[in-house]
């Protein structure tokens, strides 16, 4: 069983990423959500988190984090996710209100009471460098943190980087310098471990979730689908599918150097094999990701029906 915290920034991969674990509480104890701006704006983002728990009558705790990276500018991405984040689907305005405190006192608060937490970051990683550089001793009770983000042959958002290192790479640094065990899904695996977009057709069917995982593909999949690609990444799948199943994955260990500047550089992850302790998956098993992904749909069908 690993607890585990999700950092996040609804984004349709972040939801589907969400899903998953919410259909596996035998393996993961989702403790809580913490936003973060990065594919739309801190509010939006939050609202998605929200309308997500609403829809699927969750009582999981919310908790806003940072509004914007530690250095550079906000720069939300309407062109993949829309401008509400999650452009799609059409869910009503929650009523459940986010927590009281920060995710960065949050994290504060429930690290120094649990003992080995497993953070799933699945956006920019601004709230947990925050958190490391108020409160450093909180690294200790970190188990791991797995996170969807970097690039090893060719970026998405500029010539060599992903988006979530792009966004904030003073706090990609801070937390991939930090010793904590990271355990990083750059794009390459992502891509191995897509969905074909004639797979995404399973989900026209009867299931109130199969209906959301429905609508949230025929926005998202409008990217490849426009450029001819027949398969796509469910970027934050990964490091969820990781944590269910390491042995669908491969890896490779070494060094991740972060590059903070630079028009085609900034974000870009260095990755040097041999010569540290940072663990990079390479390569997946597609069928076999693409099995717990729709299992764990059809799961929440049934809870659901
Ligand atoms: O580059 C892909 C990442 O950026 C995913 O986490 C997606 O949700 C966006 O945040
Ligand atoms: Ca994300």
């Amino acid at each position: 069983m690993h607890k585990i915290i999700i950092d996040c920034d609804p984004g349709h991969d972040d939801a589907m990423a969400i899903m998953t674990a919410l259909a596996h509480s035998g393996e993961l104890e989702l403790l809580s959500f913490c936003t973060v701006a990065g594919n739309q704006t801190l509010e939006k983002v939050t609202k998605n988190v929200l309308k997500l728990e609403e829809y699927l009558d969750l009582d999981i705790p919310v908790y806003k984090g940072c509004d914007h990276p530690l250095l550079k500018e906000n720069k939300p991405q309407p062109a993949a996710h829309g401008e509400s984040g999650m452009d799609g689907p059409v869910l009503p305005e929650p009523v459940k209100k986010e927590e009281a405190i920060s995710a960065v006192e949050y994290y504060k608060q429930v690290l120094k009471k649990e003992e080995k937490v497993t953070i799933v970051a699945l956006a920019p990683l601004t709230n947990i460098a925050t958190l490391l550089t108020e409160a450093p001793e909180c690294a200790d009770h970190i188990e791991q943190i797995v996170l969807m983000g970097g690039a090893l042959n060719g970026g998405n958002i500029n010539k060599y980087a992903e988006f979530n290192i792009w966004h904030d790479p003073e706090a990609a640094k801070i937390v991939f310098d930090s010793g904590i065990k990271v355990i990083m899904a750059p794009l390459e695996v992502c891509y191995a471990g897509g969905i074909l977009i004639k797979e995404t057709k399973r989900f026209e069917r009867e299931g109130k979730v199969s209906k959301l995982v429905k609508d949230l593909f025929d926005f998202y999949c409008r990217y490849a689908i426009d450029r001819g690609w027949d398969k796509t990444a469910v970027f934050d799948l990964i490091p969820v599918l990781y944590l269910l199943n390491k042995d669908l994955f491969t890896y490779k260990k070494g060094h991740v150097d972060i590059v903070l500047d630079g028009e085609d550089t900034q974000g870009q992850t260095v990755f040097r094999e041999g010569e540290g302790d940072h663990i990079a998956l390479i390569d997946a098993d597609r069928e076999g990701c693409m099995k717990i992904f729709f299992d764990a749909i059809d799961r929440l069908d049934q809870r659901y029906s």
